[in-house]
């Protein structure tokens, strides 16, 4: 804080160097209280347990800081209330702000000291003691604004600081992640064509062999390889290189239905129970339907794969005016609150076998929509995932279908 506003405070209080002589000769008299006031000051320090928590990694530093208050009360009655003062006294708010002291406990412990000690000044022979008195109150109002003040801009300045951080934190990830997903979608169109060579290269050596010959289910077992390459190599270029959604009308239930269905054919989802609750109606609506289809596959494929054979995977669909909701819910194995908050960054899986571009891939696909997705899971419990979106998404947003 600058010395201007320290002045200010003193003309306005109306401090003088009548005051600093009174306060100047209670330096004596005081000193045999300073121990006492100052002991029994931490005494309720450490008994309150707004303040004890303060203290609670600092119980060890409590000597030093009862010298740092002795001292502080000695300063009191030095009777120089300068520039080397304020500038003394300007650190304290700092350092409050530092150990997390709340404000209001300032305001506090400074009345306290002054019951103190008008009390000593009152047990000692010092003449003109309702002067002196006085003269107390008025440095103890300019200690007391002179530490808020401090300790205010102390407190802006590191959240100031705090925000700075968290963005610079922020954007570092968002350009790794631009990177990451450049360099993602560069290498997948890389692989994707000889890939596809190399798949149908080895489907016409398959072909000529016969189902039981030596190497017959060998290359069945690199064709089903190929094909998972080949689904994170899409999952991969759909997520670095996201088309805008080609809008027509889409029968959300017949999507739903269709998807069940061909779910319970696999073997995955033939071991559990796959039900579609329409809560409401849900009308049409506008939007991609191949990346609804996708977004609802990928939703299922996720919750089928945390569930326990014989449990329910449920899609619930309702309606209002304006927004459809489609809640994908499972009983499974559900995730930790860091796991639920990390679900929807690239690149994040905790599956042996994932790509951690599933739920990332959804969230794109929803946000393109206009609309939007939250996770919500229990472990141990299950989890659900809840999709709202538009009836007819907002135009800038997306490429109506020609
Ligand atoms: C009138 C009230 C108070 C006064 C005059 C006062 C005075 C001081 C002073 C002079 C310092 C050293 C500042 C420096 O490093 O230059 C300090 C630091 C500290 N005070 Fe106070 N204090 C008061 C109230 C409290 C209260 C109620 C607590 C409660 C826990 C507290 C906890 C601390 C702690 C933990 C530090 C060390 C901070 C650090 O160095 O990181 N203070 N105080």
């Amino acid at each position: 804080m600058p010395a201007l506003v320290f002045d200010e405070m003193k003309r306005y209080l109306g401090f003088d160097d009548e005051d600093a002589r009174a306060l100047r000769a209670l330096a004596g008299p005081l000193e045999p209280h300073v121990t006492g006031i100052v002991a029994r000051f931490y005494e309720r320090v450490v008994a309150d347990p707004g303040t004890r928590a303060v203290l609670s990694a600092e119980l060890a530093e409590l000597p030093a800081l009862k010298r740092t208050l002795a001292d502080w009360l000695r300063g009191l009655f030095a009777g120089d209330y300068g520039e080397a003062y304020h500038r003394k006294r300007a650190q304290i708010g700092r350092a409050h702000v530092r150990a997390g002291l709340p404000q209001h406990y300032m305001v506090a412990a400074m009345e306290l000291v002054r019951l103190e000690l008008e009390a000593a000044i009152g047990a000692t022979a010092v003449r003109g003691k309702r002067r002196k008195i006085a003269a107390l109150r008025r440095l103890l109002a300019l200690e007391l604004g002179l530490m808020l003040e401090t300790y205010r801009e102390s407190y802006a300045q590191t959240a100031r600081q705090g925000e700075r951080d968290a963005m610079e934190a922020r954007l570092r990830e968002t350009e790794k992640l631009a990177q990451i997903g450049q360099l993602s979608a560069a290498l997948a169109h890389e692989i994707k064509n000889p890939l596809a060579g190399i798949s149908g290269a080895i489907q016409i050596i398959r072909g000529s062999l016969k189902p039981g010959q030596p190497h017959w289910s060998v290359l069945g077992e690199v064709l089903q390889q190929i094909n998972r390459l080949d689904r994170t190599v899409k999952d991969l270029l759909v997520y670095a290189r996201p088309k805008p959604p080609r809008l027509g009308r889409c029968d959300l239930s017949a999507v739903i239905e269709r998807l069940l269905g061909l779910l319970r054919k696999e073997p995955a989802g033939a071991r559990i129970h796959l039900e579609h609750h329409a809560v409401t109606p849900v009308p049409t609506i506008m939007a991609d339907a191949n990346q609804i289809e996708q977004l609802l596959m990928n939703l299922l494929l996720n919750a089928v794969q945390a569930s326990d054979e014989n449990s329910t995977v449920r899609v619930s669909t309702s309606a209002d005016n304006a927004h459809i909701r489609l809640v994908v819910t499972d009983r499974g194995c559900g995730m930790e609150a860091e796991e639920a908050r990390r679900a929807l960054e690239p690149f994040f899986t905790t599956k042996a076998r994932g790509t951690g571009l599933g739920l990332p891939i959804c969230q794109k696909i929803v946000e393109a929509h206009d609309g939007q997705i939250v996770i919500d899971s229990t472990p141990g419990t299950g989890s659900e995932v809840t999709v709202t979106l538009p009836l007819r998404p907002s135009p800038r947003e997306t490429a109506e279908r020609p």
